[in-house]
């Protein structure tokens, strides 16, 4: 079964106390979530494989640590996911971004996908799926099998919030990905939504409703 990381630095979660409260208007929406994927980042990338170097300091040759190991890409899944983006390329800014395009039917509250782009490389890549909210789970799981079909066998989940069924369908279908999340709330009501979340965040982030 992977593991469940509960980031609750308290950064991360005095910035998503703002982002939660419905006078948070999408400026500020936008820039608190870019803020929190990049705290969250710095966690997602703590396990990151070193190697060691011979470099010249102004002093003397030493030996010193760089990244090793495979690429990182970065996979938001659309439209909220993109929000999150920038936070981790803030980071590692070479990491390559493939896009995965997915809306929950409003009837079904089932995943329905529009649009698959990935590195042409994306089976030699550690993935980062990146999208903020939790919910039933659907479009993350949805959006993990294409990865799985083109072959890349390195996945993390980052989302800002979630729900216990939400983490539960993604253990259950992707025992192998783990997940990183700031805040796992109480429930989902009648139309699918967590609570108490922080509603729409597709719309909140693009201002749409
Ligand atoms: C939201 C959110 C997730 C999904 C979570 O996207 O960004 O992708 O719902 O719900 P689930 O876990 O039940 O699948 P939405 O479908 O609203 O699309 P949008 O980002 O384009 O608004
Ligand atoms: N999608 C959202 O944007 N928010 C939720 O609470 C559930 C799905």
């Amino acid at each position: 079964m992977s593991t469940v990381h509960v980031v609750d630095h308290p950064l991360i979660q005095h910035k998503l106390t703002l982002m939660r409260q419905k006078n948070c208007g999408t400026k500020d929406f936008r820039q608190l979530l870019e803020e929190i994927s990049m705290l969250m980042g710095y966690e997602v990338t703590r396990e990151l494989p070193l190697k060691e170097i011979e470099i010249e300091t102004p002093m003397a040759k030493c030996k010193s640590k760089v990244i090793a190991g495979k690429k990182l890409g970065v996979v938001p899944i659309l439209r909220a996911g993109l929000g999150m983006v920038d936070g981790i390329l803030n980071l590692v800014p070479a990491a390559k971004v493939g896009h995965i395009g997915l809306y929950r039917d409003p009837e079904t509250h089932l995943p329905v996908e529009y649009y698959c782009k990935l590195p042409k490389d994306v089976a030699e890549r550690d993935l980062i799926v990146v999208d903020p909210m939790l919910a039933t789970g659907g479009s993350s799981v949805a959006a993990i099998n294409f990865i799985k079909q083109r072959g890349c066998k390195s996945i993390t989940l980052m989302c800002l919030v979630g729900c216990p069924e939400g983490v539960r369908a993604v253990q259950e279908a992707h025992p192998d990905v783990d997940i990183y999340i700031a805040a796992i709330d109480e429930y989902l009501n009648e139309n699918k939504y967590i609570v108490p979340g922080l509603g729409d965040a597709g719309d909140r982030l693009y201002g749409t409703k």
